[in-house]
This record gives structure tokens, C-alpha cells and sequence, in this order.
């Protein structure tokens, strides 16, 4: 039977949406309000003429939304999907909000060499898995402390002695005299689907699947 729900996007709030909202508009998807600008966590849209509507939700918590399907369909980071494990689709890799995952530390310490196997080091980050499962490979016994953000500072305050998280441009780690040691994962922003979504509204999902690929590759070529 035809799924008749009206067909629900999740974006992340923050820096990606500035690049998500061109990139949909290109795709034929807009919405009734600034969603930069309201306090509104449920925006109106439409898609070519059908009604549509967003959820503007923080980054790790799209992951959730699309996996139980209260949102059919997502933009979410890699860094989130590789660190959350959800269960849905990633038809496309949507080559916005593009940065690396790093292991991370003061210099002093870079500088003097990656923690040796068999040591045991503090490491803050909101990556708890990856960050246990990467030091677990290099044989270090990573204490992991867990913060939802900021986390430049915790060497700072002599909290952690690395930390792993996000870089983009690299001025946070450099305002904060911090400095890349290891590289984990490049990262940019994919379009996820709840499987069941796929299933019972393949037509108007993969049309959106289309159109933002398409949109994809105009701004690539742009
Ligand atoms: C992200 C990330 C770094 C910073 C990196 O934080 O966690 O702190 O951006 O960007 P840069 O290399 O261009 O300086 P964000 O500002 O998104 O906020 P958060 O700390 O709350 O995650």
C-alpha cells in the first residue's frame, strides 16, 4: 500500500546547513522558512509542487530520526554514521561540510612521538567508539573522556593529553596550540534513508536521490 505521509527530511543544525539549503534548493526542495534563522524544529516544504517537511535537529541525532523513521530521509556527517552504526541507507555522498577526523595534541607532546604501545593516555572526544577502537589498534589504553563539544580545551586544562575530533581549516587546533598527529577518516556530509522508506516510497525518494545527485554534480562542475 501506498505510503501517503507527507515525506520527512532531517537536516543538521549548525555550519552544514548553510551548504545543505543551496544544494536542496537545486534539487527541487525548499523550505516555507529561514531554517537558520527559526526556533522551529519542524519546517513546512515542498518538493516540485508535493508538500515535504524538515526536521532541523542536531547533527548526531539524525542518524536516530531516519534509523526509527519518524524522518524518511537525512543529512548526516560520515563522522556520525561511522561512529553510530544506524541502520539505514547512504546512497550518496553529498561532498559538502568536508573536514577530517584526527587524533590531536599539544605540540610538546605531538612533537615527542605517537603514545607508545602498552602506555596509557587520556583522550577526550565524542567519538567514545572509534577513538577506543582506533588506540585498541595501536595497542595504547586510551582512557576515553567523553565531551559533547569544545574539546580543544581539554589538553589545555591538563584534562587529556589528545583529543580526537573534527578539523576543518586547523585555526581552532592553532588558536588553541594544538597540532594534527594522525589522520583517522576524511568526512563529509551523506544522504541516508530509512529502509523501509526506500521500500514503500521508492518513487518520490528516488526521484529526491536523483535530483540531489544531480545537484551534486552541477555544484562540482560550478
Ligand atoms: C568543529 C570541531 C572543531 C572545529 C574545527 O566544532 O569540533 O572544534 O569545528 O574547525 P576548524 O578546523 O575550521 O577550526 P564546531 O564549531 O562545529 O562546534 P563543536 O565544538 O560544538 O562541535
Amino acid at each position: 500500500m501506498a505510503d501517503t505521509r507527507v515525506l520527512t527530511i532531517a537536516l543538521s543544525k549548525g555550519r552544514i546547513l548553510e551548504q545543505t539549503l543551496p544544494l536542496l534548493a537545486t534539487a527541487g526542495l525548499t523550505l516555507a522558512e529561514d531554517a537558520e534563522k527559526t526556533r522551529k524544529l519542524m519546517v513546512d516544504g515542498d518538493y516540485l509542487g508535493t508538500p515535504v517537511r524538515f526536521l532541523i535537529i542536531r547533527a548526531a541525532d539524525v542518524c536516530t530520526y531516519v534509523e526509527q523513521g519518524a524522518a524518511d530521509m537525512g543529512i548526516a556527517g560520515r563522522d556520525s554514521l561511522l561512529e553510530y552504526r544506524p541502520r539505514v541507507y547512504e546512497p550518496l555522498d553529498l561532498e559538502i561540510g568536508r573536514c577530517r577526523m584526527c587524533v590531536c595534541g599539544p605540540k610538546a607532546l605531538v612533537d615527542a612521538g605517537v603514545p607508545e604501545r602498552g602506555s596509557r593516555i587520556r583522550v577526550a572526544t565524542k567519538y567514545d567508539s572509534l577513538t577506543s577502537q582506533y588506540f585498541l589498534t595501536q595497542g595504547v589504553q586510551a582512557e576515553i573522556i567523553h565531551l559533547y563539544g569544545s574539546m580543544e580545551l581539554a589538553p589545555l586544562v591538563g584534562m587529556a593529553e589528545r583529543i580526537v575530533d573534527l578539523v576543518e581549516t586547523g585555526s581552532t587546533l592553532k588558536a588553541n596550540g594544538l597540532v594534527e598527529e594522525t589522520t583517522l577518516f576524511d568526512i563529509s556530509s551523506r544522504l541516508i534513508v530509512n529502509p523501509a522508506s526506500f521500500a514503500t516510497r521508492r518513487k518520490q525518494v528516488g526521484e529526491i536521490i536523483n535530483g540531489l545527485r544531480e545537484a551534486v554534480k552541477t555544484k562540482g562542475n560550478g
